[in-house]
């Protein structure tokens, strides 16, 4: 028996690289995935068919989540396919056609990873920078959420997690919009489990550590170097660990625990600054 069986999961920004470790590790714990993309639909459908390889079951949706309604149309339209009306691929919020999430559909699991960290002086900042940050990054997981909390409600409970950043609490240059979008992240997951724990719903968040990716190590490799000096573990986190630490939050292994902030950095926070 795997941690995650008949559970139905929608992992937002899943044909990028921590996206595609959550939802890789879900559908290995037995979780059906709905594999959420906005621009990279061929990575998302990559991710689909090595699930579906693997015996699992997964399907692709599309949605710019700076929409509001987009955001709610994604979430009941992975519903309606957990719930077995769909199994096609899927347009959420490209004109698709809604959804009857809440009357029947099946989502046991939101994980609201997609996100972006544009990197941007305060000094020169325009308000539409910042806004761009707040929406993809914080105001969709409001969103997504919300719908999420609905339809779980309905069908008796089912957990969210947010993908956060250890720049929630610690911020780096040029980072302003990011780290404050994270920061909010955390405390809207904290609120969130207030609200929603009646209904069920757990919500936490996961905040990551630097998480290695292709390219990296030649794009940055001073920030790679510092990381590995610096890090008590040695090495940067692998897409993987997110996904562990999101399949723990998931899993009837943390069914006591809602409203936390579940750091997965290799230690790096611990170690003192001074
Ligand atoms: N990498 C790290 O070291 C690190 C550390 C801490 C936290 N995080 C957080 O982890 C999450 C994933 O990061 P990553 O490094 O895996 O980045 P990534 O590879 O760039 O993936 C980001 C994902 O977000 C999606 N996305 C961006 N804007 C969107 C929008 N408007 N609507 C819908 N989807 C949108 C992208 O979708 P498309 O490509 O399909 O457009 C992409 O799949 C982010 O929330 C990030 O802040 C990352």
């Amino acid at each position: 028996m795997t941690l995650l069986d008949g559970q139905v999961a929608l992992v937002t920004g899943a044909g990028g690289g921590i996206g595609r470790g959550v939802a890789l590790r879900f559908a290995e714990e037995g979780a059906a995935v709905a594999v959420h993309c906005r621009t990279a639909v061929e990575a998302a459908r990559d991710v689909a068919a090595r699930i579906r390889e693997r015996g699992g079951r997964a399907t692709v949706l599309r949605a710019d989540l700076t929409d509001e309604d987009a955001c709610r149309r994604l979430v009941e339209e992975a519903a309606d396919w957990g719930g077995g009306r769909g199994g096609r691929e899927g347009r959420g919020g490209q004109g698709g056609q809604g959804g009857q999430g809440g009357r029947g559909g099946r989502l046991t699991a939101l994980v609201n990873n997609a996100g972006v960290q544009p990197l941007r002086e305060l000094p020169g900042m325009t308000a539409t920078e910042w806004r761009t940050v707040v929406d993809t990054n914080l105001t969709s997981v409001f969103a997504c959420t919300q719908a999420a909390a609905r339809i779980m409600r309905a069908q008796g409970g089912g957990t969210v997690t947010h993908i956060a950043s250890i720049e929630a609490g610690a911020p780096a240059p040029a980072h302003a919009h990011y780290s404050a979008s994270k920061a909010a992240v955390v405390m809207h997951a904290r609120s969130a489990a207030l609200e929603y724990g009646p209904w069920g719903v757990r919500v936490n968040t996961v905040s990551p550590g630097l998480i290695d990716r292709e390219g990296l190590a030649g794009a940055w490799p001073e920030g790679v170097r510092r990381w590995r000096e610096a890090a008590p573990t040695g090495r940067l986190g692998r897409p993987e660990d997110v996904g562990d630490a999101c399949v723990f939050l998931a899993s009837r292994l943390a069914s006591w625990v809602t409203g936390h902030d579940l750091v997965v950095d290799g230690g790096m926070t611990a170690r003192p600054s001074w």
